[in-house]
Protein backbone atom coordinates (compact mmCIF):
# COMPACT_ATOMS: atom_id res chain seq x y z
CA UNK A 1 0.00 0.00 0.00
CA UNK A 2 1.39 3.39 -1.01
CA UNK A 3 2.53 5.82 1.74
CA UNK A 4 -0.65 8.39 1.11
CA UNK A 5 -2.49 5.77 3.28
CA UNK A 6 -0.09 6.65 6.20
CA UNK A 7 -1.19 10.91 5.31
CA UNK A 8 -5.11 10.13 4.82
CA UNK A 9 -5.47 8.25 8.44
CA UNK A 10 -3.54 10.91 10.10
CA UNK A 11 -4.54 14.14 7.48
CA UNK A 12 -1.66 15.74 4.99
CA UNK A 13 -1.28 18.85 7.12
CA UNK A 14 -0.47 16.75 10.42
CA UNK A 15 1.85 14.48 8.52
CA UNK A 16 3.62 17.23 7.14
CA UNK A 17 4.17 18.89 10.35
CA UNK A 18 5.07 14.78 12.21
CA UNK A 19 7.68 14.72 9.13
CA UNK A 20 9.07 18.65 9.56
CA UNK A 21 9.58 17.96 13.51
CA UNK A 22 11.23 14.52 12.97
CA UNK A 23 13.63 15.72 10.40
CA UNK A 24 15.15 18.35 12.56
CA UNK A 25 14.94 16.21 16.04
CA UNK A 26 18.99 15.63 16.81
CA UNK A 27 19.57 17.40 13.38
CA UNK A 28 23.31 18.76 14.60
CA UNK A 29 24.12 15.19 15.59
CA UNK A 30 23.41 13.46 12.89
CA UNK A 31 25.03 15.84 9.98
CA UNK A 32 27.96 14.73 12.42
CA UNK A 33 27.37 11.18 11.81
CA UNK A 34 27.01 11.50 8.26
CA UNK A 35 30.08 13.54 7.75
CA UNK A 36 31.95 10.97 10.03
CA UNK A 37 30.59 7.89 7.43
CA UNK A 38 32.12 10.05 4.79
CA UNK A 39 29.61 12.16 3.54
CA UNK A 40 31.37 14.77 2.18
CA UNK A 41 30.73 18.59 -0.20
CA UNK A 42 31.00 17.83 -4.02
CA UNK A 43 29.07 14.80 -3.92
CA UNK A 44 26.06 14.14 -6.28
CA UNK A 45 23.67 12.67 -3.78
CA UNK A 46 20.60 10.49 -4.05
CA UNK A 47 17.65 11.15 -1.55
CA UNK A 48 15.85 8.01 -1.50
CA UNK A 49 12.32 9.06 -0.07
CA UNK A 50 12.95 12.73 0.28
CA UNK A 51 9.33 13.19 1.18
CA UNK A 52 8.27 16.24 2.27
CA UNK A 53 11.60 18.16 1.82
CA UNK A 54 12.61 19.30 5.25
CA UNK A 55 15.54 16.42 5.40
CA UNK A 56 16.80 17.81 2.52
CA UNK A 57 16.90 21.58 3.37
CA UNK A 58 19.24 20.22 5.76
CA UNK A 59 21.10 18.26 3.70
CA UNK A 60 21.17 21.31 1.17
CA UNK A 61 22.78 23.59 4.32
CA UNK A 62 25.76 21.37 5.29
CA UNK A 63 26.80 20.27 2.24
CA UNK A 64 27.00 23.38 0.62
CA UNK A 65 29.01 22.09 -2.70
CA UNK A 66 26.62 19.06 -3.04
CA UNK A 67 23.63 18.30 -5.77
CA UNK A 68 21.05 15.85 -4.70
CA UNK A 69 18.31 14.33 -7.01
CA UNK A 70 14.95 14.12 -4.50
CA UNK A 71 13.47 10.76 -5.36
CA UNK A 72 9.78 9.64 -3.89
CA UNK A 73 7.10 7.95 -5.63
CA UNK A 74 4.19 9.88 -3.67
CA UNK A 75 3.21 13.01 -6.02
CA UNK A 76 1.82 15.23 -3.33
CA UNK A 77 4.67 15.07 -0.85
CA UNK A 78 7.28 15.72 -3.94
CA UNK A 79 5.30 18.85 -5.02
CA UNK A 80 5.11 20.15 -1.32
CA UNK A 81 9.33 19.50 -1.40
CA UNK A 82 9.23 21.40 -4.94
CA UNK A 83 7.54 24.56 -3.59
CA UNK A 84 9.26 23.99 -0.42
CA UNK A 85 12.66 24.21 -1.98
CA UNK A 86 12.51 25.06 -5.67
CA UNK A 87 13.19 29.11 -4.67
CA UNK A 88 16.43 29.38 -2.82
CA UNK A 89 17.85 26.01 -4.25
CA UNK A 90 16.82 25.69 -7.61
CA UNK A 91 20.52 25.08 -9.38
CA UNK A 92 21.51 22.22 -7.18
CA UNK A 93 18.14 19.75 -7.01
CA UNK A 94 16.53 17.86 -9.27
CA UNK A 95 13.31 15.99 -8.84
CA UNK A 96 12.21 12.39 -9.99
CA UNK A 97 8.68 10.69 -9.42
CA UNK A 98 9.92 7.10 -9.22
CA UNK A 99 9.52 4.23 -7.29
CA UNK A 100 12.76 3.18 -5.33
CA UNK A 101 12.40 -0.61 -5.82
CA UNK A 102 12.30 -0.31 -9.48
CA UNK A 103 13.70 3.52 -10.64
CA UNK A 104 14.15 4.88 -14.36
CA UNK A 105 18.03 5.56 -13.12
CA UNK A 106 20.72 4.49 -15.58
CA UNK A 107 23.61 2.66 -13.99
CA UNK A 108 26.46 3.78 -11.80
CA UNK A 109 25.62 7.05 -11.27
CA UNK A 110 25.44 8.47 -7.97
CA UNK A 111 28.10 8.94 -5.22
CA UNK A 112 25.72 8.90 -2.33
CA UNK A 113 22.74 7.67 -1.34
CA UNK A 114 20.55 8.48 1.70
CA UNK A 115 17.39 6.73 2.36
CA UNK A 116 15.97 7.71 5.99
CA UNK A 117 12.98 6.12 7.52
CA UNK A 118 11.97 4.98 4.36
CA UNK A 119 12.74 0.90 4.59
CA UNK A 120 10.67 1.13 7.29
CA UNK A 121 7.79 1.29 4.64
CA UNK A 122 8.61 -0.80 1.73
CA UNK A 123 7.06 -3.86 0.64
CA UNK A 124 10.21 -5.03 -1.14
CA UNK A 125 13.32 -4.10 0.96
CA UNK A 126 15.66 -6.26 -0.98
CA UNK A 127 14.64 -5.13 -4.58
CA UNK A 128 15.59 -1.52 -3.22
CA UNK A 129 18.81 -2.61 -2.11
CA UNK A 130 19.63 -4.13 -5.19
CA UNK A 131 18.28 -0.49 -6.98
CA UNK A 132 20.48 1.00 -4.93
CA UNK A 133 23.96 -0.86 -5.60
CA UNK A 134 23.08 -0.85 -9.25
CA UNK A 135 22.77 3.14 -8.89
CA UNK A 136 25.50 3.83 -7.20
CA UNK A 137 29.07 4.64 -8.77
CA UNK A 138 31.99 1.99 -7.87
CA UNK A 139 33.24 2.84 -4.45
CA UNK A 140 30.15 4.56 -3.81
CA UNK A 141 28.45 5.05 -0.53
CA UNK A 142 24.94 4.00 0.40
CA UNK A 143 23.70 5.46 4.26
CA UNK A 144 20.28 4.32 5.25
CA UNK A 145 19.04 5.41 8.91
CA UNK A 146 16.10 3.47 10.12
CA UNK A 147 14.76 2.17 13.26
CA UNK A 148 13.67 -1.58 14.68
CA UNK A 149 10.61 -1.52 16.90
CA UNK A 150 12.21 -3.79 19.66
CA UNK A 151 15.21 -1.44 20.25
CA UNK A 152 13.01 2.25 19.74
CA UNK A 153 14.58 3.53 22.88
CA UNK A 154 12.67 4.22 26.55
CA UNK A 155 10.81 6.47 28.57
CA UNK A 156 11.38 7.50 32.36
CA UNK A 157 9.28 6.37 34.48
CA UNK A 158 8.34 3.16 31.69
CA UNK A 159 4.88 4.45 30.03
CA UNK A 160 3.11 0.91 28.86
CA UNK A 161 1.54 3.75 26.66
CA UNK A 162 4.35 4.73 24.34
CA UNK A 163 6.12 1.25 24.82
CA UNK A 164 2.57 0.06 23.29
CA UNK A 165 2.07 2.90 20.56
CA UNK A 166 5.69 1.12 18.94
CA UNK A 167 4.43 -2.05 18.92
CA UNK A 168 1.17 -0.84 17.52
CA UNK A 169 2.68 0.85 14.70
CA UNK A 170 4.84 -2.41 13.88
CA UNK A 171 1.26 -4.23 13.72
CA UNK A 172 0.06 -0.69 11.63
CA UNK A 173 2.85 -1.05 9.02
CA UNK A 174 2.71 -4.70 8.58
CA UNK A 175 -0.57 -4.08 7.91
CA UNK A 176 0.45 -1.66 5.22
CA UNK A 177 3.22 -4.07 3.66
CA UNK A 178 5.91 -2.29 5.62
CA UNK A 179 8.39 -3.18 8.56
CA UNK A 180 8.97 -1.74 11.88
CA UNK A 181 11.68 -4.39 12.67
CA UNK A 182 13.33 -3.64 9.73
CA UNK A 183 16.61 -2.23 11.63
CA UNK A 184 18.19 -5.73 12.06
CA UNK A 185 18.19 -7.07 8.97
CA UNK A 186 19.63 -3.99 6.86
CA UNK A 187 23.51 -4.73 7.77
CA UNK A 188 22.45 -8.68 6.55
CA UNK A 189 21.00 -7.43 3.60
CA UNK A 190 24.10 -5.15 2.59
CA UNK A 191 26.30 -7.64 3.37
CA UNK A 192 24.57 -10.67 0.89
CA UNK A 193 24.14 -8.09 -2.34
CA UNK A 194 27.97 -7.65 -1.82
CA UNK A 195 28.57 -4.13 -0.45
CA UNK A 196 32.07 -3.62 1.01
CA UNK A 197 33.21 -1.44 4.26
CA UNK A 198 29.71 -2.36 6.47
CA UNK A 199 29.11 -0.25 9.40
CA UNK A 200 26.62 0.40 11.86
CA UNK A 201 26.44 3.75 13.98
CA UNK A 202 23.35 5.20 16.22
CA UNK A 203 22.34 7.98 17.46
CA UNK A 204 20.13 8.55 20.31
CA UNK A 205 17.99 11.78 20.87
CA UNK A 206 16.88 12.15 24.77
CA UNK A 207 14.63 14.74 26.02
CA UNK A 208 16.46 16.36 28.52
CA UNK A 209 19.27 17.51 25.79
CA UNK A 210 16.91 18.23 23.20
CA UNK A 211 13.57 19.58 25.23
CA UNK A 212 10.24 17.66 25.54
CA UNK A 213 8.51 19.98 23.22
CA UNK A 214 10.37 18.00 20.41
CA UNK A 215 8.76 14.61 21.16
CA UNK A 216 5.10 15.54 21.90
CA UNK A 217 2.96 15.38 18.57
CA UNK A 218 0.90 18.08 17.59
CA UNK A 219 -1.95 17.72 15.50
CA UNK A 220 -4.87 19.87 14.74
CA UNK A 221 -8.64 20.08 16.57
CA UNK A 222 -9.90 17.62 13.78
CA UNK A 223 -7.75 14.81 14.95
CA UNK A 224 -8.09 15.74 19.00
CA UNK A 225 -11.54 14.80 18.30
CA UNK A 226 -10.92 11.84 16.31
CA UNK A 227 -12.80 8.90 19.06
CA UNK A 228 -9.69 6.34 18.29
CA UNK A 229 -6.59 8.43 17.64
CA UNK A 230 -7.82 11.44 19.67
CA UNK A 231 -7.90 10.21 23.31
CA UNK A 232 -4.37 8.16 22.21
CA UNK A 233 -2.73 11.16 21.43
CA UNK A 234 -3.62 13.01 24.36
CA UNK A 235 -2.51 10.75 26.61
CA UNK A 236 0.63 10.29 25.39
CA UNK A 237 1.34 14.08 25.42
CA UNK A 238 0.02 13.98 29.13
CA UNK A 239 3.17 12.11 29.99
CA UNK A 240 5.49 14.62 29.34
CA UNK A 241 3.72 16.95 31.30
CA UNK A 242 4.96 15.23 34.28
CA UNK A 243 8.16 17.27 35.22
CA UNK A 244 10.12 14.26 36.37
CA UNK A 245 9.41 12.35 32.84
CA UNK A 246 11.88 12.18 29.72
CA UNK A 247 12.21 10.15 26.45
CA UNK A 248 15.00 8.38 24.42
CA UNK A 249 14.90 7.63 21.14
CA UNK A 250 16.92 5.04 18.90
CA UNK A 251 17.93 5.77 15.25
CA UNK A 252 20.67 3.45 13.16
CA UNK A 253 23.06 4.35 10.89
CA UNK A 254 23.39 1.20 8.04
CA UNK A 255 26.34 1.83 5.92
CA UNK A 256 27.98 0.07 2.97
CA UNK A 257 30.19 0.69 0.13
CA UNK A 258 29.67 -0.27 -3.76
CA UNK A 259 33.34 -2.40 -4.37
CA UNK A 260 35.75 -0.11 -7.10
C1 LIG B 1 8.66 8.77 6.63
S1 LIG B 1 8.85 9.54 5.09
C2 LIG B 1 10.53 10.09 5.24
C3 LIG B 1 10.80 11.41 4.60
C4 LIG B 1 12.26 11.89 4.72
N1 LIG B 1 13.18 10.89 4.26
C5 LIG B 1 12.60 12.29 6.13
O1 LIG B 1 13.42 11.61 6.77
O2 LIG B 1 12.07 13.29 6.60
C6 LIG B 1 8.99 8.19 3.94
C7 LIG B 1 9.03 8.63 2.48
O3 LIG B 1 9.35 7.52 1.65
C8 LIG B 1 8.56 7.58 0.47
N2 LIG B 1 8.46 6.24 -0.12
C9 LIG B 1 7.80 5.17 0.38
N3 LIG B 1 7.89 4.11 -0.45
C10 LIG B 1 8.65 4.52 -1.52
C11 LIG B 1 9.09 3.89 -2.71
N4 LIG B 1 8.79 2.62 -2.97
N5 LIG B 1 9.86 4.60 -3.58
C12 LIG B 1 10.17 5.90 -3.31
N6 LIG B 1 9.76 6.56 -2.20
C13 LIG B 1 9.01 5.89 -1.31
C14 LIG B 1 7.22 8.12 0.97
O4 LIG B 1 6.43 8.64 -0.08
C15 LIG B 1 7.69 9.18 1.97
O5 LIG B 1 7.90 10.40 1.36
Amino acid sequence: MPYSDIYKQLGFQNEIKRLEKQANLGVDKEIKMLRNLGVSDNSLILEVGSGPGYYTKILLDNFRDSEIVLLDNDENLLNHAKNFLNKDYNERITFIKDDIMDSTIPDNYFDIIIARFVFQHLKEPISAMKEIYRILKPGGKVIVIDVDAELWGGTFPKNDLIKNLNSDLSKFQSALNGNRDIGRSLLTLLRLLRFKNLNIESVINHSDILGKENFRYNFDKGLENDPKLGGLLKEYNEFFDLSYSSIMLIKFFFYGEKPM
